[in-house]
């Protein structure tokens, strides 16, 4: 129904439509009605017709898959105007068998969830709250790659519908002018030594126009420092497309190029840094990121250390060894 509607130049009649469809004028009738209670706005006169004059603003599947330019992420996408967190759900149904490339995605979460057991404020209809299910047969080491590249996506999305260039912090933090855009929760069950399935869940700050005020001073959004809105579609469209080119590299042993793009974003590497692991901290420089995504760290006393978890805070008193 939508698919004719928006091909359409002008309205098109009712029968039109029953007869493109093979439906009844009622059942035309019962589509347009649930349409627009959709949030559609579809003008219907006895005379002229049906015609299509907005679609909402939201992540309805038929506006996220509409045009969407995927082979492998072509859905399904489920859709809700509220959840509790979208990676839960994610979960829920992968464990229940959701195939590669299934979508979850939600207008508002209550329970949004960070990496360390951080909340991720959820509002209404201005950011972006998706996950997605992968199964790649792959040991459960390879799980930081997914999250690097899922990163690197994300960079590309921003850069093309939005025109701005955000950069990651180690591992796998979004940032513009410093403050958080965005954050990636990546989340695996595993079968003896492979991965079962990941869910990789990815928060984006779109158009907030401000933040409660716990967060104002370390939170963006990108409305905030482009001054105007963006479509919240095209931008998960375009996550969607670049992260299903990646991830068929990524699967296809290209990760190293993938790492090399991921540096060119970083805004990590060359600083001072302190890795906070629960109680445990570890000062440095960060130096590299190794093949397999870990952080190489020169400590005071100029030994190396790998860090593969933890967070990252700027700055530490300790030089760095010579
Ligand atoms: C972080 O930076 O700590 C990661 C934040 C990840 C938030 C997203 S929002 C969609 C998905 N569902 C969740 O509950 N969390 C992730």
């Amino acid at each position: 129904m939508l698919q004719v509607l928006r091909g359409a130049a002008d309205a098109i009649s009712g029968e039109y439509l029953a007869a493109q469809l093979g439906l009844s004028r009622a059942a035309v009738w019962k589509r347009v009605h649930r349409l627009k209670a959709q949030g559609y706005v579809i003008e219907g006169s006895p005379r002229r017709g049906y015609r299509l004059l907005a679609v909402p603003d939201k992540l309805l599947p038929e506006e996220v898959l509409q045009g969407l330019k995927a082979r492998v992420f072509t859905g399904p996408v489920h859709h809700f105007e509220t959840l509790d967190s979208t990676n839960d759900l994610a979960k829920a149904l992968a464990a229940r068998g959701a195939p590669e490339g299934t979508v979850v995605v939600a207008e508002a979460q209550t329970g949004g969830r960070g990496r360390l057991d951080r909340e991720w404020d959820s509002p209404s209809g201005v950011g972006i709250y998706v996950s997605l299910v992968l199964r790649p047969m792959l040991p459960p080491m390879e799980l930081p790659q997914i999250t690097l590249t899922t990163a690197v996506a994300v960079v590309r999305a921003v850069r093309r519908v939005a025109g701005l260039a955000p950069g990651i912090k180690w591992p796998n933090d979004l940032l513009l002018n410093g403050k958080k855009l965005g954050g990636i929760l990546t989340e695996m069950e595993t079968e003896s030594d492979r991965i079962r399935h990941v869910v990789v869940g990815l928060g984006l700050n779109v158009n907030n126009p401000g933040f409660p005020p716990e967060l104002a001073a370390t939170a963006t959004s990108l409305a905030l420092e482009a001054g105007r809105t963006f479509s919240r579609v095209n931008l998960l469209q375009a996550w969607l497309e670049e992260f299903e080119e990646l991830y068929g590299r990524f699967l296809n042993q290209e990760f190293a190029e993938i790492l090399e793009e991921w540096k060119g974003s970083t805004v990590t590497l060359g600083k001072m840094v302190t890795v906070r692991q629960g109680p445990r901290e570890i000062s440095g420089q960060a130096l590299d990121v190794a093949p397999d995504g870990a952080l190489l760290l020169r400590t005071a006393n100029g030994e190396i250390v790998r860090v593969t978890s933890g967070e990252i805070t700027p700055g530490s008193s300790v030089e760095p060894g010579v």
